[in-house]
């Protein structure tokens, strides 16, 4: 995706994939600034590791407190900070790192592009509350919904969950376990779904997939996952999470180049890596 975006851009840049070990993530990370890297991807365990490395943090990895997103950059002689790759000549002396992350927003397009979700004033059932799940909570929070339904099979990470929005979202009610009546979205943020034999991430008894006007599974392997088949056939918009990992590798070559992102190419891309077709 990012090597066909990058085509697009007539960039002679290239992305390449390296196997890090989180104990040697600040050497790699000095590599990448000694070697003139343009910027940089992390994924787990990095994010969080890689937020006590960076130089300066953009609001999206202090909000989110993870970094997947790094763009090297060089003080040019008037003092400012500015990308590396604006350097073309000389190569400045003094390079930083600066984190962002690209993760959370991606969410919030994935749902308003994917699946053509409202969120202001939503009610929205969460599947989940690890990782994924408790950014999605914040996020979707920080978007106004007007109430949020999350459930987990350890309820207690919930709970957590629950009183971290009602500290930073006053105006957000937060409930813990399933809605009664319709929501206008069920996001499946657990890793049930995977496996061909995982059961569904939802409690059939407590909750119906046709109380969700739309659902999204952050699953984007297989296409169609076994909720998303359900929820289908129960009459629901469904999409998969694809979008995410599409959106924020859109913004992260936004960040790197200064300049939109070819989104298409980048789709295709990745479908046809993902995918195959
Ligand atoms: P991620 O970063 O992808 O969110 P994670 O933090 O490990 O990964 O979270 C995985 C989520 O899937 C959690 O909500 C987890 O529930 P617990 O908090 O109870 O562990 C959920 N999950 C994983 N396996 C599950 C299962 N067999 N049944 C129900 N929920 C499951």
């Amino acid at each position: 995706m990012q090597n066909a975006g990058i085509a697009r851009l007539g960039l002679n840049w290239r992305y390449l994939a390296f196997d890090v070990r989180p104990e040697e993530l600040r050497t790699a990370l000095a590599g990448a600034r000694s070697m003139q890297f343009v910027g940089l991807n992390l994924t787990v365990p990095h994010k969080l590791l890689a937020l006590e490395m960076m130089d300066v943090l953009d609001e999206s990895a202090k909000t989110w407190g993870a970094v997947n997103t790094v763009r090297f950059e060089g003080r040019d002689r008037s003092g400012a900070w500015r990308p590396l790759y604006e350097f073309e000549e000389t190569p400045p002396e003094k390079v930083r790192m600066h984190g962002f992350n690209t993760d959370a927003d991606a969410i919030v397009r994935a749902l308003r592009e994917d699946l053509q979700v409202e969120l202001e004033g939503a009610r929205v059932v969460i599947l989940g509350a690890g990782g994924a799940g408790r950014v999605a909570a914040l996020r979707l929070a920080a978007e106004n919904v007007s109430e949020l339904f999350l459930v987990n099979r350890t309820l207690s990470k919930a709970g957590s969950v629950a009183a971290e929005i009602r500290r930073r979202h006053l105006n957000v009610k937060v409930q813990l376990g399933y809605p009664r009546g319709e929501v206008d979205l069920a996001i499946n943020a657990t890793s049930l779904g995977l496996l061909p034999d995982d059961p569904l991430p939802v409690d059939g008894r407590q909750f119906s997939l046709r109380q969700a006007h739309a659902v999204f599974d952050m699953i984007y392997r297989p296409a169609e996952t076994a909720l998303m088949r359900s929820a289908r056939a129960g009459g629901s918009r469904v999409a998969n999470g694809l979008g995410m990992l599409l959106y924020q590798g859109v913004k992260a070559l936004e960040i790197w180049t200064g300049r939109p992102a070819p989104v298409d190419v980048m789709r295709e891309a990745l479908q046809r890596n993902v995918y195959g077709s």
